[in-house]
């Protein structure tokens, strides 16, 4: 059977994203689908770094072995999520007992952390989404972070200097949500400036794809890819998935047993124009990836409240729905 990975072979990598452990937590059908479908594969969750070092020196390294074999096993290429972030990350990195940890103990302990998880897969991953969504939601550049907080603004720069220690030859991402519109997109390309002004290279913008059906920022999306492009780098669509529930508690939980049969139309229509839009930009994209592999595994189902959500192109049987058609025609 042909599948995505296939079909889109020679325009882009076709990725997801796998959580729990591999290949154990999955069923035949569910693996069958992987390989069918996929390319590249992103951990979820267990390189995050509340997964790897939950107490100081602490090191859980089993999930993220085990997929790692998995990617070998099944012929897909991996890239590492993430190195730092804000969320999910434990209190004692910035804590020296009771107090706040000084800048010197912080950063010893990004070293540590970075050059320990980076060093352990090199060799493994095309790349690391080095420091994760570093970018303010409203009117600042940089968010307010712990890290942040204890470093100073160079705490970018440590991180990606310390990345490319650990591993020398993979690339290092720059990965955020929210960044194809206007505001961060600025941003973003003020960070990339800051860091090559430091002497570091970052080839390639992770976009991480969040979208919700009927809100789709097509033109904004089709800038900033343009955007990106013009300064050298490439672009990668790191999360994709197509909410059919808006952002909110409002919702409530109106599908409870199956979606509408016009909502998987509409939910079809907009994924193709997605994918018209990104083979247009063939030739920077490098990598579309699903933020997990089918409606059954979404976060949409648990982020923010509990509720049925269809986000994906295959349904919980594992089975394409309308929008995978949609998407293979186009
Ligand atoms: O596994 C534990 C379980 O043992 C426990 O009983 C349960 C109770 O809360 O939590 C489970 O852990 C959850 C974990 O996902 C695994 O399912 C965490 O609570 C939950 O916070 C965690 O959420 C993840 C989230 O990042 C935070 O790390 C989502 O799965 C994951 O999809 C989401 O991914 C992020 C990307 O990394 C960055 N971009 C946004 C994207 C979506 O939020």
């Amino acid at each position: 059977m042909t599948g995505l990975r296939e079909k889109f072979a020679e325009a882009f990598d076709i990725g997801v994203s796998l959580g729990g452990r591999l290949p154990d937590d999955y069923t035949p059908a569910e693996i069958a689908l992987i390989d069918a479908q996929f390319s590249v594969v992103t951990p979820e969750n267990c390189m995050k770094p509340n997964a790897i070092q939950p107490r100081e020196g602490e090191f859980t390294f089993a999930q993220a072995d085990a997929l790692v074999a998995f990617a070998a096993a099944h012929n897909k290429r991996m890239t590492g999520h993430c190195l730092v972030w804000h969320e999910v990350c434990p209190a004692w990195f910035f804590l020296d007992g009771e107090a706040p940890a000084s800048r010197e103990l912080v950063l010893a302990r990004m070293r540590t952390h970075i050059h320990t998880l980076a060093g352990r897969y090199r060799g493994h991953l095309m790349g690391w989404d080095v420091v994760n969504e570093a970018l303010d939601d409203d009117d600042g550049y940089l968010r307010d972070t712990a890290w942040r907080r204890a470093i100073g603004d160079d705490y970018l720069v440590q991180a990606y200097r310390l990345a490319r220690e650990a591993d020398p030859d993979c690339d290092l991402y720059y990965n955020d949500y929210g960044n194809e519109m206007p505001a961060k997109r600025e941003k973003t390309l003020r960070l990339l400036a800051e860091l090559a002004d430091a002497g570091i290279a970052v080839p390639a913008v992770g976009i991480q794809g969040h979208w919700v059906l009927d809100q789709v920022p097509f033109d904004e999306i089709d800038a900033a890819i343009t955007t990106f492009a013009a300064t050298g780098r490439r672009v990668m669509i790191t999360e994709l998935d197509l909410s059919i529930l808006p952002w909110g508690k409002s919702a409530g939980n109106p599908y409870p047993d199956g979606c509408p049969a016009e909502i998987l139309a509409r939910q079809a229509e907009q994924y193709a124009a997605l994918f018209r839009l990104f083979l247009r930009h063939r030739d920077v994209i490098t990598r579309v990836a699903f933020w997990n592999p089918h409606d059954g595994r979404s976060w949409l189902n648990s982020f923010p409240y509990n509720r049925t959500n269809y986000p994906l192109l295959f349904d919980r049987q594992c089975q394409p729905k309308p929008a995978y058609a949609a998407v293979m025609a186009v």
